[in-house]
């Protein structure tokens, strides 16, 4: 593994929401599930960003009352090492919410997206996080629900260093973490102790276009 040193890490503010926002575009963009919920993201791009920074402000709105938390990690970008920029950041999901009162809701009258397919992700999602993940560990998990990098400031320790804040907090409190992985991100769980508890299967029927998400689960030290 690269060496992390350069790599911050703080809570977001308000005033990042922004630069969070093109990293998920330019993250995202690269995945599965985002293409397949947004198809007309980058034909529709005005409605993507909106949506997607609307959903993102939801999540910091709710960072105060205690149901989610938002990181992001910094690194220099100049020799000097005085300019730092946002390249990466984490949504967690704090334990006690679990009826997902608190997520934002989903916008079926953008552009960029397949309404059909939103909503069978959506359902999948709700039904495997009940059956996989609520039913095991209750109120006693962190779910992790983004974690994305700048595309051209990634392998560089920024994943790692978001993830690992949560594994410190999860062995401390003996709370699990829930996840849904992306395919460039589970060889990142795996080698940080995650294990695969299902498997996440979204198809909007009649259509043949469908995608598998791996459920990950992380036990904490304490409780392993
Ligand atoms: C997953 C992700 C957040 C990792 O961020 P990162 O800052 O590159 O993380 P790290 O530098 O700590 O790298 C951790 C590991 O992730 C994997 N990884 C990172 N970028 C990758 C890429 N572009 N393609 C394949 N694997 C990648 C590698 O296994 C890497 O370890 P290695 O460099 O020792 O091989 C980043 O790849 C990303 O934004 N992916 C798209 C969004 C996504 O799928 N998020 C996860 C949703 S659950």
């Amino acid at each position: 593994m690269r060496p992390i040193q350069a790599v911050t890490i703080r809570s977001a503010q308000r005033s990042d929401l922004d630069a969070i926002t093109t990293i998920a575009l330019m993250a995202y963009r690269s995945g599965e599930q985002w293409p397949y919920r947004f198809p007309y993201a980058w034909k529709y791009l005005d409605d993507h960003w909106r949506y997607s920074n609307l959903r993102l402000a939801n999540f910091m709105d709710n960072v105060e009352s205690g149901a989610f938390v938002v990181k992001v990690a910094e690194m220099p970008i100049d020799e000097d090492r005085s300019t730092m920029k946002v390249v990466a950041y984490s949504v967690w999901q704090m334990p006690g919410d679990f009826a997902g009162k608190s997520l934002p809701k989903d916008n079926f009258e953008r552009r960029d997206a397949n309404p059909a397919r939103m909503k069978a992700f959506r359902d999948s999602t709700t039904r495997a996080k009940k059956e996989l993940f609520n039913s095991r560990f209750g109120d006693r998990q962190l779910n992790l629900v983004m974690l994305a990098t700048l595309p051209e400031y990634q392998r560089r320790g920024a994943g790692t260093m978001l993830l690992q804040w949560g594994i410190d907090k999860a062995d401390a409190e003996g709370l699990a973490i829930t996840l849904f992985a992306g395919p460039s991100a589970q060889h990142l769980y795996s080698r940080s102790g995650f294990e695969v508890v299902g498997n996440v299967h979204t198809q909007v029927e009649g259509e043949e276009a469908a995608i598998d998400l791996p459920a990950m689960a992380y036990m904490p030290k304490v409780l392993t």
